[in-house]
């Protein structure tokens, strides 16, 4: 049996813009995570692959599932790239701690934790970058135009400052930052918020263009106040984002009222975080006003809130 695990993601800035070629800045979140599981299936096809999730109620031999599945198209693409050869049937079990559609990665960290797991199965030699490259071949099926942020940040598990068709930038960090990960409770998939967006930039190119030049220069600021450790710039570079993504109607009432509640709680900076139209959003907080600015975030109505820490 072997089994392996990958972990959710936040976007801290340039959600949206980095679709557009612009940089963005993403850390893997520890707290949830999707393990896969591979062992033998006793019986069933010689080559036979059985997919199964309960979070999903599914249970169904790879071969009857349609190729754009989430889950046949990264079992897929691994075997495609490990070429196994012949072999015995193999039940392959995912089960996920990350809610989905909910801007922190679920459907990268899948991919990730299916991928690792087979590869570890069958002894091959895949690296990260292969191992994001084949997320992001199933990410493209759901969400055409995605950047890659997500499958990036997920198979490399550590902090990245990212654009679009480079190599993926380790972040140095500078200090400690502590951050709240509060859930509107909303799912809202990610190809819906950027086909918002696409109309939105169709419309008026000029106008979308000079609103992502904006959020690149405050995620350039706020790689810097990553890199020194500070985090009053980060914070006011988190708030700045936030109006933007507001500008560009991806955040939701329910969003604005988490960011307003942890700001008003003492928060250094509040936004939504990822697609957006729901989901999560991420507010930087001292130590000393963490559990009040958690408490307000419940009461406004998060459905759930996560602490995780972005440190050297
Ligand atoms: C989703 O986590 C981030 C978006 O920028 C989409 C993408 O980069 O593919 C909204």
């Amino acid at each position: 049996m072997t089994s392996a695990c990958a972990p959710g993601k936040i976007i801290l800035l340039g959600e949206h813009a980095v679709v557009y070629g612009r940089p963005a800045l993403a850390v893997p979140v520890r707290q949830v995570q999707v393990c896969a599981v591979v062992e033998a299936a006793g019986s069933g096809p010689p080559g036979g692959v059985l997919l199964v999730s309960p979070d999903l109620a599914l249970e169904s031999w790879l071969s009857d599932l349609p190729a754009s599945h989430p889950l046949a198209a990264i079992s897929q693409a691994t075997l495609a790239a490990l070429e196994p050869g012949p072999f015995a049937p193999i039940r392959v079990t995912i089960t996920s701690t990350i809610p989905v559609a909910s801007g922190l990665g679920s459907s990268a960290a899948v991919s990730v934790a299916i991928a690792r797991a087979l590869i570890q199965h069958f002894g091959g030699e895949l690296g990260h970058s292969r191992v994001s490259e084949l997320a992001f071949e199933v990410e493209r099926i759901h969400h055409g135009t995605a950047s890659g942020i997500d499958n990036t940040v997920v198979a490399f598990d550590r902090p990245v400052f990212f654009r679009r068709g480079e190599t993926p930038e380790p972040l140095a960090i500078g200090g400690s930052f502590h951050f709240l990960i509060g859930d509107t409770g909303v799912a809202a998939p990610t190809a819906e918020a950027v086909g918002r967006v696409r109309q939105r930039w169709q419309a008026d190119p000029p106008a979308l263009e000079a609103a992502f030049d904006q959020i690149a220069a405050l995620v350039l600021d706020a790689r810097q106040a990553l890199l020194i450790g500070d985090v009053d710039r980060l914070g006011a570079d988190l708030r700045r984002n936030h109006a933007l993504l507001q500008e560009l109607d991806v955040s939701s009432a329910g969003l604005d009222g988490l960011v307003q509640a942890a700001d008003a709680a003492g928060a250094l900076g509040a936004k939504m975080s990822g697609g957006g139209m729901g989901g999560n959003m991420i507010a930087l907080v001292s130590v000393d006003r963490r559990e009040p600015v958690a408490d307000a975030l419940r009461q406004a109505g998060a459905v759930s809130v996560l602490q995780t820490e972005v440190e050297p």
